[in-house]
């Protein structure tokens, strides 16, 4: 067997409801014993006047906390929305970090974690590639509210950088402390975003098994657990966003799906949809389905036995020859896009088809994730997999 490693957050609570104990939850790691200790919840403003955290404000503050909030995540948070919270972390003082909410807010959080450290000599700059400096971090507490990006057990975060680029900072230092999966928060999230951040969860566990770079046992695993619970609650969830078993099982299968792809990291459908994201502004969950069956069908030359066996996990009992299965696979996953109405094509979402050469060179700006794919991506098979989605 290959050697392998793996890396995950210590402390994983998965309890619908949970937010109403996070204050006892969260408690131990203050660190300064019966003293008053400084929560920074870091969120955005729909969910912070929406009624979603008021279990979890109550309950911090029964627990002894002394609350602030930053409220200004955006989507796809610019560096501009991380140092303003950076600088009021700064200003309050801060013991704890709390993200409570979509891969946006958790992602700010993670970073505010990092720069908010007294003393802290790092700037947001320092922070960009791989590993690239050793961060100090403030306890770190997730608690996502969308089932989609798996941030809360991934060791990235997001920020675009400019007009139309977004940077990655990969570092041990955000890997959390405590991760609570209440799916009580997420009830109310409404069926386009359920469907976008469902199918980005799906990705994330397609690619992590087809990755050609450090997939291993645990991993696939993680995976084939992961899609087996989205495929089988996306369409429930999307129906009815009341269903609490599904929303658990959505909840679960994209933390499931982060720790593979924090083990067994994403690839080409990543790479193609960030441009769509950050030229376009499309959601990162929409990007990702407009370009999936297409980077499907250009990669099943590479990897259309590990298909086959999706195809078992997302439908037991499917039989027929590694071609046929390769294909209901990819047939499968393109009619659940289409019955949670996510945009099919590029053109549904106002792009030109004389954007495509930009979109292609764009791509090839993500060797980080190409170099994971299971078949080479040229700068012209980039084009050819947009004009196809398109
Ligand atoms: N760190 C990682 O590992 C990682 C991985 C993939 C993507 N990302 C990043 O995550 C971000 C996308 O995150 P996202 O898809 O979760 O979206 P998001 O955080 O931008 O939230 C999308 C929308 O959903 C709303 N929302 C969230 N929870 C809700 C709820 N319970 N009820 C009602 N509305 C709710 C938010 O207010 C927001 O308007 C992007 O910036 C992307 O680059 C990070
Ligand atoms: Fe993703």
């Amino acid at each position: 067997m290959a050697n392998f490693t793996f890396q995950t957050p210590r402390r994983v609570v998965v309890e619908a409801g949970g937010s109403h104990r996070l204050g006892e939850l969260a408690r131990p790691m203050a660190g300064k014993n019966g003293a008053a200790v400084r929560a920074l919840i870091v969120t955005d403003a729909f969910l912070a006047g929406s009624g979603v955290l008021q279990r979890a404000r109550q309950s911090l503050a029964e627990a002894g906390f002394e609350l602030t909030e930053f409220t200004g995540v955006l989507p796809d948070p610019s560096e501009a929305v991380v140092l303003t919270a950076v600088s009021q972390a700064a200003q309050t003082g801060v013991d704890v970090v709390i993200g409570m909410g979509g891969g946006s807010s958790l992602d700010v959080a993670k970073i505010v974690a990092c720069l908010a450290v007294p003393g802290n000599p790092l700037k947001l700059s320092d922070l960009y590639g791989v590993e690239s400096v050793r961060a100090q971090r403030l306890p770190l507490v997730m608690v996502p509210t969308t089932a989609g990006t798996g941030s809360e057990v991934t060791s990235i975060a997001i920020v675009t950088t400019g007009e139309s680029t977004k940077a990655g900072i990969v570092n041990q230092a955000l890997l959390a402390d405590l991760v609570l999966l209440d799916a009580r928060l997420t009830l109310g999230l409404p069926p386009a975003v359920t469907a976008a951040t469902g199918v980005d969860a799906m990705v994330h566990a397609i690619e992590a098994y087809t990755s050609v770079h450090r997939k291993n046992p645990m991993s696939d695993t993680l995976a084939r657990q992961a899609l087996h619970l989205l495929s089988a609650n996306l369409l429930p969830a999307f129906d009815d966003g009341s269903d609490l078993a599904a929303r658990e099982a959505m909840l679960l299968g994209a933390m499931l799906a982060g720790q593979a792809f924090e083990n067994a990291p994403v690839a080409a459908v990543h790479a193609l949809a960030y441009p769509l994201g950050g030229i376009y502004h499309i959601a990162h969950g929409v990007s990702n389905a407009l370009v999936l069956p297409h980077v499907m069908r250009f990669n099943r030359e590479a990897c259309a036995p590990l298909y086959a066996e999706l195809a078992e996990v997302v439908m037991p009992g499917q039989a027929g020859s590694v071609e046929a299965r390769c294909t209901a696979f990819i047939d499968h996953m393109a009619s659940l896009t289409e019955r949670t109405r996510l945009p099919l094509r590029l053109r549904d979402c106002g792009i030109g088809a004389d954007a495509i050469d930009a979109l292609a060179a764009a791509a090839m700006g993500q060797q980080r994730l190409l170099k994971n794919n299971p078949r080479p991506v040229t700068e012209a098979d980039a084009r050819a997999i947009y004009q196809a989605a398109w």
